[in-house]
């Protein structure tokens, strides 16, 4: 096996796909179990599209599912992306002929994660997507492998680096959403469409996948409940900051009393709290396990560099022969997540009311809340230029989400209330 050389059949040479070939030319010597990888043929959509290196001298096929399927490849690399289509059919090829296969696809893995994996354990063939979630930070492994000893209670953190500079821009720069998007798009963080990424659909995939490698079931992107950023305000920025907060997109797995609950929003976390002191592009995870206790990293979660080592480090996988289920349990035994019932879940919450400027308004917003039988936790009224009235922002203590949601109906009624009010859940960690 020391002197065994694999070789890799590449389909997608863009970004990441790109960054492997470039890390495979300069890193001849990858040889993890001795023997060593070598890219053995590649596939994408333009043949004569220039690339990060030069790939003449390496067989081409046109078409990925040949290239899966070919006799001259040990390991498929699925670097195309999409959770339909040719990177489907290309990885099902690859796990049809036993052939292992590393992808950085989270929309495939977490919208048919299940039905592979029962493939790949049925051809014995490993299915290893480090580089799908949090890019070169290895979130996937550290569950699928270290957590295993303990319960995971919960992993939440942010997942989408184009949210997150959205959101941190425009605290930094007092810009609204729409131009922070077009300066996100003009720098390459975002794409042309980015509906994926604002949608939250993004994080939406890599929270499923953590949540079925934390929790031990089979990823059901269907029951993950989802909302993006696209309606987070300037002035909900502003105001948040005023009461001690940074709001981020949160995307969270968490055990609750009927199951576990996947869901990714928008949310307020204490400006001194690690989620809130990850800006930018950046990535962060918390783990939390019964025994271990909470576990944080931090760190990218794209570009052709880290996402060329998380998918490097799976093919060392696969030439060292270390063999996992693909999500923590044999495919067989793995449970569908369900939908939790969305009206029992609980939070804390920010509240943001536009009122007209009159005597008894806080009196009257006050006792609305009470009589909904929420408790305010603070509160904070601050006049903003063009904000279209004055906002009140308040606080609350943790309640079912069902009762917060009738409060803030409640206020909504009240003469003095100008505008629909807005709320935002505080971050479950
Ligand atoms: N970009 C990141 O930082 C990052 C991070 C983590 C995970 N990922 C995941 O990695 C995967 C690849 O992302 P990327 O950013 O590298 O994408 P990308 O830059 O758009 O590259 C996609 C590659 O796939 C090829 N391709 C597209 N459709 C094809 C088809 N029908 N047949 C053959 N080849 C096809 C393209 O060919 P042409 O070049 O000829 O057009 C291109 O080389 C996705 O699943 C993505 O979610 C990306």
């Amino acid at each position: 096996m020391a002197d065994r050389t694999w070789r890799l059949g590449v389909a997608g040479l863009g970004t990441v796909g790109g960054g492997l070939l470039q890390f495979l030319s300069e890193h001849s010597g990858f040889a993890p179990a001795g023997g060593h990888a070598v890219a053995a043929a590649v596939s994408a959509r333009s043949r004569s599209r220039p690339r990060r290196v030069d790939i003449s001298d390496i067989p081409w096929f046109d078409d990925p599912v040949a290239l899966a399927s070919s006799p001259d490849i040990d390991v498929f690399v699925e670097l195309i992306g999409g959770s339909d289509g040719t990177a489907k059919a290309a990885v099902e090829a690859a796990l049809a002929h036993g052939k292992p296969v590393v992808t950085a696809n989270k929309a495939l893995i977490a919208e048919h994660g299940l039905e592979l994996a029962r493939l790949a354990e049925a051809h014995g063939a490993p299915l290893l997507f480090e580089a799908a979630v949090m890019g070169g930070t290895p979130a996937v492994k550290m569950l699928r492998e270290a957590m295993v000893g303990d319960e995971v209670m919960a992993v939440a953190g942010i997942l989408n680096g184009t949210c997150n500079y959205i959101l941190t821009e425009m605290e930094a720069s007092g810009r609204s959403f729409t131009e922070v998007l077009a300066e996100a798009q003009r720098l390459g963080y975002a794409e042309a469409d980015p509906t994926m990424d604002i949608g939250g659909f993004d994080a939406a995939h890599k929270i499923t996948l953590l949540a079925a490698l934390a929790f031990g079931q089979a990823p059901n992107f269907a029951a993950a409940e989802i909302e993006g950023v696209q309606a987070v305000e300037l002035l909900d920025i502003r105001m948040a900051r005023d009461l001690g907060y940074r709001i981020k997109l949160v995307a969270a797995a968490l055990r609750e009393p009927g199951g576990v609950s996947v869901r990714v929003y928008p949310a307020l976390a204490p400006l001194n709290h690690p989620l809130s002191l990850t800006s930018g592009v950046l990535n962060a995870l918390f783990i939390e396990g019964r025994r271990i206790g909470r576990i944080f990293i931090q760190g990218p979660g794209a570009g052709a560099g880290p996402t060329a080592a998380a998918v490097a480090a799976d093919i060392a996988d696969v030439m060292t022969g270390a063999r996992r289920p693909v999500f923590q349990r044999p495919a067989e035994t793995l449970k569908l997540f369900a939908k939790l019932d969305a009206s029992r879940h609980s939070s804390r919450a920010y509240i943001r009311i536009l009122v007209r400027d009159q005597p008894g308004v806080i009196a009257a917003v006050s006792e609305t809340i009470a009589e909904a039988g929420v408790s305010i936790d603070s509160f904070l009224q601050k006049p903003v230029e063009d904000a279209g009235g004055v906002p009140i922002v308040l606080t609350t203590h943790e309640a079912p989400e069902s009762v917060l949601r009738d409060a803030v109906e409640r206020i909504a009624g009240l003469d003095a209330v100008v505008a629909p009010p807005r709320m935002l859940r505080i971050a479950p960690i």
